[in-house]
């Protein structure tokens, strides 16, 4: 579904992503893992057609990013929630899909809110909804727009521990239910592993040694998360959790 080769980015003085090849299966649900710099928002915009690469290729499907984008095959979620003050959590789901030229299709929306846990605040202002629930309504927002990707830029970033363990439940329920491809991007390893079937673990040669300030962020290791599905809470308990949290936690701090 999504492919990239070859893939590097360069900012006029910085070189922030370097020789990523990567594949993601229709349907799979990819995080992204690593320290605050290496690259991880480069690689989402630049696979969802924000960014230019400098070399290489992505495709969508087949087709170039940009391409996907305009045919709203791509959905964004990203930290900042961008949710429109002056409209409702209804009117925010739906206008992606007007903006596409889809039926907006409001009875799904508020489905859709209710899902994901908006049960009476489908009329709410984003200024009368706590963080968690704007962030919910910008998840909404993009699977209501029914793109086949969904590339999220660190969603959970600015909750709370428990809202957000309990959005990563949230999510990965939305997820069985629409089948999307999904490539989530964060800095919390467990969060990595607790949402993924696979991990990618990027990181740049400066990351343990300042000095060396500048080198490009790859792909250092890839994981297979073995843990069962439908995962909930209970999982952070287990063992297995623990030690696939450790493995992914060596390969960002070097060892192998
Ligand atoms: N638009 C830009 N112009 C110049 N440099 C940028 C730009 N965006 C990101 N960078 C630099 O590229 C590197 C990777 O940034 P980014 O992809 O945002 O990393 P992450 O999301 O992992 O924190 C950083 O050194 C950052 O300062
Ligand atoms: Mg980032």
């Amino acid at each position: 579904m999504i492919h990239a080769e070859n893939l590097s980015v360069s900012y006029d003085d910085v070189d922030a992503l370097a020789d990523v090849d990567l594949d993601v299966d229709e349907g799979e649900f990819v995080t992204v893992v690593g320290p605050s710099g290496c690259g991880k928002t480069t690689l989402l915009r630049t696979i969802g057609g924000l960014q230019e690469p400098t070399t290489g290729t992505v495709t969508v499907d087949g087709d170039p990013p940009e391409v996907a984008q305009s045919a709203a095959r791509l959905g964004f979620v990203f930290q900042d929630h961008t949710l429109l003050p002056w409209k409702s959590a209804v009117e925010n789901v739906t206008f992606l899909r007007r903006m596409a030229g889809k039926d907006p299709d409001p009875a799904g929306a508020r489905d859709l809110l209710t899902t994901t846990g908006l049960d009476g605040f489908e009329d709410a202002r984003p200024s009368e909804l706590s963080g968690g629930m704007k962030q919910r309504v910008a998840i909404a927002r993009a699977v209501h727009l029914g793109a086949d990707v969904l590339l999220m830029d660190e969603p959970f970033g600015e909750l709370d521990e428990i809202t957000r363990d309990e959005m990563g439940v949230e999510i990965l329920r939305l997820w069985r239910k629409n089948r999307k491809t999904v490539v989530f991007v964060t800095h919390s390893v467990p969060e990595a592993v607790f949402l993924g079937d696979r991990c990618l673990v990027v990181a740049a040669d400066g990351d343990a040694d300042p000095a060396a300030n500048g080198s490009p962020g790859r792909i250092v290791a890839e994981f297979d998360i073995d843990l069962s599905r439908p995962r909930d809470e209970s999982v952070f308990g287990s063992e297995t959790f623990g030690a696939q949290v450790a493995r992914v936690r060596g390969a960002l701090h070097g060892d192998t």
